[in-house]
């Protein structure tokens, strides 16, 4: 296997810019396309192959730009199409690639193509989006839900009728069975493809299309009072339609018709239901986004399962991908602790597959505490409390200045309160810091093909260790990851372990002989180049 036969999205790893939070070049406190390209030097040094950007085109930011009232438009709040432009070249002239974040399920209700449907049941768009009539008794059509708290259907006093959101009711929720829509939304795609766009993240991709019956959705059994209003039913007849399928096909062959772009998708469903994204018929989602480890509990047996059920399920030919963050969810550094965090991060950077970092996970920025009169995400407000996700979209810690360097003015939401110690500047040049065991991981998964697209082979583990190894050709990197707060050893009577550390997440013991026997430290991660 020879990494010349894989594209770059298979070979590389992709970096996720939360736009908003990562650099203020403007000082109006909030980040932008001129602070992005002030700060590509940082991810070349870095050493990501990828930026994906939340969404930067025109929006009234009620869901902060997953709302959009423009989908061939920089918003103001972000720069310019020149800046934009320039942001493209200038990845581009350091190897980098771009990726926008295509919301295709819904724009914004301030959208043109919205306006005019809502305008009267005549409009020629009426039948863009989901318009249904009141229930026989009045109220909603049906019992379908919104992710983000309460019914999905809104009520419309001038045309009388109700439309569907499946998030805020500021988005409702394109018609995808409209061959008009379909048009349309591909080409505002083809748009950006034009201009250099290397692919897109399509966001929540799975609600794409609903039931055409418009039948209730069942209770969910197993909801538990602690969980999102939303569970209280299992969204059968909203999500992970059949109808899907086509037109994510369509949306492939498009991409298709450019040099190697990648689509990628936001999909929460069980793996065996996220693998038929890669396509049924035809081929369609390049790298349908598996959150697992976002989502299982940091538990060793349970991850290796789920890693090696992963591996059998994948269609032939279908690239594994791996996420740790985004803006959705906590923090993996709040959510498993610092010490851990690093051992995902070993775990993330040697599984084998692309893997996403969530922009500031590489300092191991933790989720921070937002004060009531500083909330900004709506579904603190639609959901309830708690369920906000500000804590994990907090600006990137940069350096000790204040603000952390990301804002001279005031930033939209506040700093952690351990920026003065946590952050890029403090971490660059200390042999120790989590930002340096990224690097080196980055640098040594660029260097060794077996880490990125070598085969991957799960090795028996007990309690609290995984182990795997990774091998192209002769190059062989055994990987054992201890999850536990104790010291292990690790034993295994399937290979010759013998060979040499190349990397440890303490960043200490590099070249350390190993012969057979292999004692790992609380927390600690290994990558061993095996010679046996
Ligand atoms: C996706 C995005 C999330 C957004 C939602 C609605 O889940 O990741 O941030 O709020 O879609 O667009
Ligand atoms: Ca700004």
């Amino acid at each position: 296997m020879s990494a010349e036969r894989h594209l770059w999205w298979q070979r590389g790893v992709i970096y996720q810019i939360y736009p908003r939070s990562f650099m203020d070049g403007n000082d109006d406190g909030i980040g932008d396309l001129p602070g992005i390209l002030s700060r590509l030097d940082y991810l070349e040094w870095l050493g990501v192959d990828a930026i994906w950007l939340s969404p930067i085109f025109p929006s009234p930011m009620a869901d902060f730009g997953y709302d959009v009232s423009d989908y061939v438009g920089i918003d103001p709040v972000f720069g310019t199409m020149e800046d934009f432009d320039r942001l493209v070249r200038e990845a581009h002239a350091r190897g980098m690639r771009v990726l926008l974040d295509f919301v295709a399920n819904h724009t914004s209700d301030q959208h043109p193509w919205f306006l005019e449907s809502r305008s009267s049941r005549q409009s020629p768009k009426r039948d863009w989006y989901i318009w249904r009539d009141a229930a026989p008794g009045g109220g909603p059509p049906n019992n379908w839900l919104s992710a983000f708290g309460g019914s999905a259907w809104e009520w419309d006093a001038e045309t009388g009728q109700y439309y569907f959101h499946a998030f805020l009711k500021e988005q409702p929720d394109l018609n995808w069975r409209n061959p008009d829509v379909q048009r349309a939304m591909l080409d505002a795609m083809r748009f950006w493809f034009d201009r250099g766009v290397d692919g897109f993240r399509l966001d929540a991709i799975w609600h794409l299309i609903k039931d055409g019956q418009f039948r209730d959705n069942p209770p969910n059994p197993d909801y538990k009072p602690t969980d999102s209003p939303y569970h209280r039913l299992l969204p059968v007849f909203t999500t992970d339609r059949p109808e899907i399928h086509p037109v994510l096909a369509m949306m492939r062959r498009l991409a298709d018709e450019y040099d190697e772009r990648v689509l990628i998708g936001e999909i929460y469903l069980p793996v065996e239901r996220l693998v038929t994204y890669y396509g049924l018929s035809e081929p369609e989602l390049h790298l349908p986004y598996n959150f697992q480890l976002l989502l299982l509990p940091w538990d060793a047996r349970r991850i290796q399962a789920t890693i090696d059920v992963y591996e059998a399920l994948l269609p032939s030919g279908a690239w594994p991908n791996w996420v740790l963050g985004n803006h959705d969810r906590p923090r993996i550094a709040s959510r498993v602790g610092r010490a851990q965090a690093r051992v995902a991060t070993m775990l993330l950077l040697t599984l084998r597959g692309t893997p996403t970092i969530y922009y500031g996970d590489e300092i191991g920025m933790v989720n921070v505490e937002i004060p009531p009169e500083a909330i900004q995400d709506p579904v603190e407000r639609t959901a309830g409390r708690g369920f906000g996700r500000d804590p994990e979209r907090t600006p990137m810690q940069w350096d000790s200045a204040p603000n952390a360097g990301f804002t001279r003015g005031q930033p939209w939401l506040p700093l952690s309160p351990d920026y003065p110690t946590c952050n890029v500047e403090a971490q660059r040049d200390d042999p120790r810091s989590i930002l340096t065991l990224h690097r080196r991981l980055l640098a040594l998964r660029r260097a060794e093909p077996a880490l990125s697209i070598g085969s991957y082979r799960s090795l028996p583990a007990e309690g609290e260790l995984i182990a795997y190894l990774r091998e192209d050709g002769e190059r062989r990197f055994l990987i054992v990851l201890n999850f536990g707060h104790w010291v292990r050893r690790y034993a295994c009577g399937q290979i010759d372990l013998r060979g040499s550390v190349v990397l440890s997440t303490y960043l200490d013991r590099e070249g350390e002989m190993v012969d057979r026997d292999l004692l790992l430290r609380p927390d600690e991660g290994v990558i061993i180049g095996l010679t046996g």
